[in-house]
């Protein structure tokens, strides 16, 4: 029995996003029954163990709406319902390629500690999204992962991929990654500082927080993408109207450049946005 991703565009999920990785999975179940064994990609061939439980074995979305009515119902929406299972032996394990086998979970009325549960571990996500980990691994990160990498949190409690991420409905990378507003909500949830209002707003926040941030993690400090100017000269290109002479937005650049990055001490501290000019230096 085969677990196969549909890759055809959501019906929901406005303009379609670039695919970076799998176009299509399989979830191998070994031997009688529906003991899973294996999910592996057809594209870069990688294999994975699928989530287990001691002793459960796999029972079917359907199951789940019994108690769970409305996210199955939603579920179908969602990009992880996109995995769908094939052959004779096969039921829909859409709920249980992230939650785990569901027969201890069902037969005991629901009880917590019988099914996977995202929220308190990345470990069920990493099984598909292996490169993940590594992003998350990087020196500066989201405070999402368990163990030696977990990082001390000052703002307010590790976080997890739900926090950035719709499992149950809708496009898995809210808004589809397109719609920028809701990207600017997400990350403006919890850093309420950057997202302003400002008096005299910084365009490039439009753009969304990733155009300068890289939300996972990054070998930068601050999760930026670019740790010197080139973060900024993107969009504000140099311009050498006189030998020797750097202008950038009009203004004379020349010994600006080799004080620091844009946003040191002095220049552009307040890259997010300012209440006092629209030069953003404070
Ligand atoms: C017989 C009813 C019932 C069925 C069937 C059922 N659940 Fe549950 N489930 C519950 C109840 C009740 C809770 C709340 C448990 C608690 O808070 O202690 C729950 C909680 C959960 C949780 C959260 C656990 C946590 O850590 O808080 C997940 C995830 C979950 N169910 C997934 C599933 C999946 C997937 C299926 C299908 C395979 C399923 N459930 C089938 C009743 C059910
Ligand atoms: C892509 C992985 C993924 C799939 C597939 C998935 N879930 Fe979840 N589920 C999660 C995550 C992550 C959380 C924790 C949500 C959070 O952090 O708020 C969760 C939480 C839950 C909870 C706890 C209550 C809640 O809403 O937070 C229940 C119940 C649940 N899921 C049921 C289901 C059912 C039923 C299905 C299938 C229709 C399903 N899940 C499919 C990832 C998934
Ligand atoms: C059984 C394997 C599997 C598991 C487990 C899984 N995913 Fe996925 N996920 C996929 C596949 C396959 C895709 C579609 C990839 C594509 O479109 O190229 C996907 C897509 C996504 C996307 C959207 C990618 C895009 O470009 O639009 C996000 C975000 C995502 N997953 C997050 C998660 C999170 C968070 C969890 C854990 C709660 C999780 N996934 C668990 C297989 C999985
Ligand atoms: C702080 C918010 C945040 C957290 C936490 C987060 N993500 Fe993301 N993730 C994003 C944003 C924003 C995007 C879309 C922008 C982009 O493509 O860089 C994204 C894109 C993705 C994608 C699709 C594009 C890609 O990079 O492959 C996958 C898959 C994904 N995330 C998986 C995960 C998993 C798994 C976790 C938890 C281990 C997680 N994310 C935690 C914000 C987050
Ligand atoms: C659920 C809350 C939450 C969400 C949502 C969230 N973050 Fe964070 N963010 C945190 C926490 C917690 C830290 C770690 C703070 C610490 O270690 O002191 C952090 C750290 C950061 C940092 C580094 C701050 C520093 O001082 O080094 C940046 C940059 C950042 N987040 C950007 C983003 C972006 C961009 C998004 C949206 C894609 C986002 N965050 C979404 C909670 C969140
Ligand atoms: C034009 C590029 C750019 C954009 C867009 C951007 N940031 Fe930043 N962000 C930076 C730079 C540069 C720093 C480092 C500032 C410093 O070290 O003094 C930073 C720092 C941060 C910090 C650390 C605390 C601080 O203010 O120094 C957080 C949190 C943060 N950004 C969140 C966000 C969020 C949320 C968004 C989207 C609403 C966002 N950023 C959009 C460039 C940007
Ligand atoms: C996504 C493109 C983009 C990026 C990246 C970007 N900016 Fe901007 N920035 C703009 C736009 C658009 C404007 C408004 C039009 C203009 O003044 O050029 C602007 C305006 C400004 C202004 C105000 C100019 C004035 O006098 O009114 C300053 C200062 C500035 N940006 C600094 C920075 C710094 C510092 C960085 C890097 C941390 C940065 N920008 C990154 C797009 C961007």
């Amino acid at each position: 029995m085969t677990l196969d991703f549909d890759a055809t565009p959501d019906r929901n999920a406005g303009a379609p996003r670039k695919r970076r990785w799998v176009k299509r999975l399989w979830l191998i179940l070994g031997g009688v029954g529906l003991a899973v064994t294996l999910i592996s990609c057809a594209t870069n061939r990688a294999v994975f163990a699928p989530p287990q439980i001691p002793g459960a074995t796999f029972v079917g979305s359907e199951t789940c709406s019994q108690c769970h009515e409305a996210i199955v119902r939603d579920f179908k929406t969602a990009t992880h319902s996109r995995l769908k299972a094939e052959g004779d032996n096969a039921v829909n394990v859409g709920c249980e390629s992230c939650h785990g086998p569901g027969s201890l979970h069902n037969s005991s009325g629901g009880a917590a500690q019988t099914i996977i549960n995202p929220r308190r571990s990345p470990e069920t996500c990493f099984k598909c999204h292996l490169d993940k980990r590594a992003e998350f691994s990087l020196p500066y990160a989201h405070p999402v992962l368990d163990g030696p990498h977990g990082r001390p949190v000052s703002a307010g409690g590790k976080i997890s991929c739900g926090d950035c991420h719709q499992p149950h409905h809708g496009p898995a990378v809210i808004g589809g990654g397109t719609a920028l507003a809701t990207e600017f909500d997400t990350c403006g949830r919890c850093h309420t500082a950057q997202r302003g209002p400002f008096v005299f707003e910084h365009e490039a926040i439009r753009e969304g927080c990733t155009t300068c941030h890289k939300p996972h993690g990054s070998v930068n400090p601050r999760m930026l993408a670019e740790r010197n100017a080139n973060l900024c000269l993107k969009c504000h290109f140099q311009q050498q109207t006189t030998p020797g002479a750097i202008f950038i937005g009009g203004q004379d650049h020349t010994t600006r450049l080799n004080r620091g990055t844009c946003w040191s001490a002095g220049c552009h501290e307040a890259v997010h946005g300012s209440h006092i000019g629209s030069s953003l230096r404070f």
